[in-house]
């Protein structure tokens, strides 16, 4: 029998990704925020793609609780788990650029590895932001009640109390959410983005 992939073939389109990033009148990127669960990755998210809406700009956020609740219902929080959570990102972030689109996801994606593949996925368009909130901070604003039920032990694989972060090692950005107000993270962000949101 013929080995899996081996029977498919690879379609080359007469649209591409260029014609439509041109129609658009932009450069399709993924800003992947990565940092601990309350460290303020859909706040940020959220509020760096307003901005961006009202530049103009064609946009799509992916996040984490929200993915969980629909494409990605059946993955939990196990290492197996979290790897195909963000395998599975990846390749949709990757559809969404193809479409022309600038994606912003906010997940923890707390493995090295795992954001290394993000970036095989998708390609020079991912640029890796660091919120890197520290964890007291994180632990201190719990607004989900989440850190308490880890430090209980009634959550286990808890990222930061029972499960590692590995933080990046070579952000575009680095932004900490304790240290400056909402639309100041969002004015730092847009600085260090620039250079990859020019539209040429
Ligand atoms: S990951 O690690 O990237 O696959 O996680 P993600 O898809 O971003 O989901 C994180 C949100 O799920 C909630 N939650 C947990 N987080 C971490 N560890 C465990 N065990 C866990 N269980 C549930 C938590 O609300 C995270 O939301 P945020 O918005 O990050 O606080």
């Amino acid at each position: 029998p013929l080995a899996r992939g081996k029977s498919l073939t690879w379609h080359n389109m007469d649209i591409t990704r260029n014609l439509r990033e041109s129609q658009l009148g932009q450069k399709a990127i993924t800003i992947w925020m990565t940092g601990l669960s309350g460290a303020g990755k859909s706040s940020l998210a959220n509020a760096l793609e307003k901005r961006l809406f009202s530049m103009g700009r064609h946009t799509m956020l992916l996040d984490g609780d929200n993915v969980r609740m629909g494409l990605n219902k059946n993955l939990g929080f196990e290492e197996n788990d979290r790897i195909e959570n963000i395998r599975r990102i990846a390749e949709v972030a990757k559809l969404m650029n193809d479409a022309g689109l600038i994606v912003l996801t906010s997940f923890i994606s707390p493995f090295r590895q795992d954001r290394r593949n993000a970036r095989d996925i998708i390609g020079e368009s991912f640029v890796e932001v660091y919120v890197s909130t520290p964890l007291e901070e994180c632990e201190k604003r719990d607004v989900k009640g989440l850190y308490k039920e880890a430090r209980k032990g009634n959550l286990q694989h808890f990222t930061g109390i029972s499960s590692p972060y590995e933080a990046p090692e070579n952000p575009a950005v680095v932004i900490d959410t304790s240290k400056h107000s909402l639309e100041e993270c969002v004015d730092i962000l847009l600085e260090g983005l620039e250079e990859y949101l020019k539209s040429e």
